[in-house]
């Protein structure tokens, strides 16, 4: 159990991948709960991508993260002493737990919710947690699958895109790509998860295999990516087709001017729709999201896979993994 409360603070906004100079480790005396209070200490925390675009100077769904602040996340901790009724010794909560040892939980604020009992936490931050929501409301709501759609998805092979695949297929799509950036990625979506193709960004023609893998068009394209695979997809939508847009974590490193898809006007003529989201607006749907989820995972018709990483030291380079693509799936630290 650590005697201290490691923390990774932000040092300075980084201009490209989080570097030494980003973060500062401190070590604190490990917070007192005070009365209403939990102590939580951290055991997983979730790496996302958004935490990049946390650390830039720029007001997005949430504010900064501030110079000096410790870095924002959500995680899974397990209360270890509390003077309050809604958490008790022992229990599993999720929440912002951040990147640090140890964090109090508020009675009065909620903001960590206890985890039912039995529930893997890593299951619980990967295909029952945001990604897992973010891949069943966007490819569902925000993207309207439908049966016999033609459905391409951009980071395939990773906690939303695998998730959002297998997802296509269940709902009946006839044609499920995946676009991901190794051979064993795109082995592992075609062999392993059942998709119909999967196309190497980085050294296929993608263009040139997307027409031959969806001959009749884009239905539905799923983009965690943004940049030149958008542009490529909209190049390819088929009539009424939806471009749904996750993520863009081509351009989070990036302080250069994000340059806009040259074929937005294709969905003139298409008559497309191009429609982002922010998975937080569907927190009261989630237990919907969840149920469903757990029936398909139970019933063996969607598969997940967690990537582990040790040691809340190891955090940032973690993070810096999502963006190199050294993962399959969920990264996820867990922290001692
Ligand atoms: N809208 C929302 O509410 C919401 C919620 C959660 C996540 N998201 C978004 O969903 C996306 C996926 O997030 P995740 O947590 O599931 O991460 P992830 O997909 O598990 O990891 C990111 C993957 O992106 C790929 N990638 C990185 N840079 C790339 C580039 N320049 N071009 C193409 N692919 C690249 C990498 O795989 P390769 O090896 O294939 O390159 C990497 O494995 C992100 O854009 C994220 O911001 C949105």
């Amino acid at each position: 159990m650590p005697e201290r409360n490691r923390r990774l603070i932000l040092a300075e906004r980084p201009t490209g991948k989080v570097e030494d100079s980003t973060l500062r480790l401190e070590q604190h005396d490990v917070p007192e709960p005070g009365p209403g209070q939990a102590l939580v200490r951290n055991r997983y925390v979730s790496i996302d991508p958004t935490i990049r675009t946390w650390m830039d100077d720029v007001h997005g769904y949430l504010p900064p993260i501030g110079i000096g602040e410790v870095i924002r996340a959500g995680g899974i901790g397990e209360v270890e002493r509390s003077n309050c009724e809604r958490y008790k010794e022992g229990d599993l909560v999720f929440g912002l737990t951040g990147w640090q040892d140890y964090v109090l939980a508020d009675e009065g604020a909620a903001v960590m919710r206890a985890l039912p009992p039995g529930v893997d936490p890593t299951a619980a931050l990967s295909v029952f947690g945001l990604t897992g929501m973010t891949a069943y409301f966007g490819l569902i709501d925000v993207g309207e699958v439908r049966e016999g759609d033609a459905v391409v998805v951009s980071g395939a092979a990773g906690a939303t895109g695998s998730v959002a695949g297998q997802i296509a297929r269940i709902k009946g799509a006839s044609r499920v790509v995946g676009i991901a950036g190794s051979p064993e990625k795109c082995a592992w979506l075609v062999d392993e998860l059942g998709f119909d193709a999967a196309i190497n960004y980085k050294t296929d023609d993608v263009a040139a295999r997307l027409r031959d893998a969806c001959p009749d068009g884009v239905d539905l394209y799923y983009d965690n990516v943004g940049g030149e695979l958008l542009d490529i997809a909209l190049a390819q939508l088929a009539l009424r087709g939806r471009v749904v847009l996750c993520g863009a974590i081509s351009s989070y490193n990036s302080r250069e001017q994000i340059v806009g898809p040259k074929n937005y006007r294709n969905l003139i003529p298409r008559r497309g729709r191009m429609q982002g989201f922010i998975i937080l607006d569907y927190a009261e749907r989630y237990p919907e999201a969840q149920a469903q989820l757990a029936q398909w995972v139970g019933e063996g018709k969607l598969k997940f896979k967690t990537h582990i990483v040790e040691g809340l030291e190891n955090a940032p380079d973690a993070l810096n993994m999502l963006f190199s693509g050294g993962n399959t799936g969920k990264v996820i630290v867990q922290v001692d």
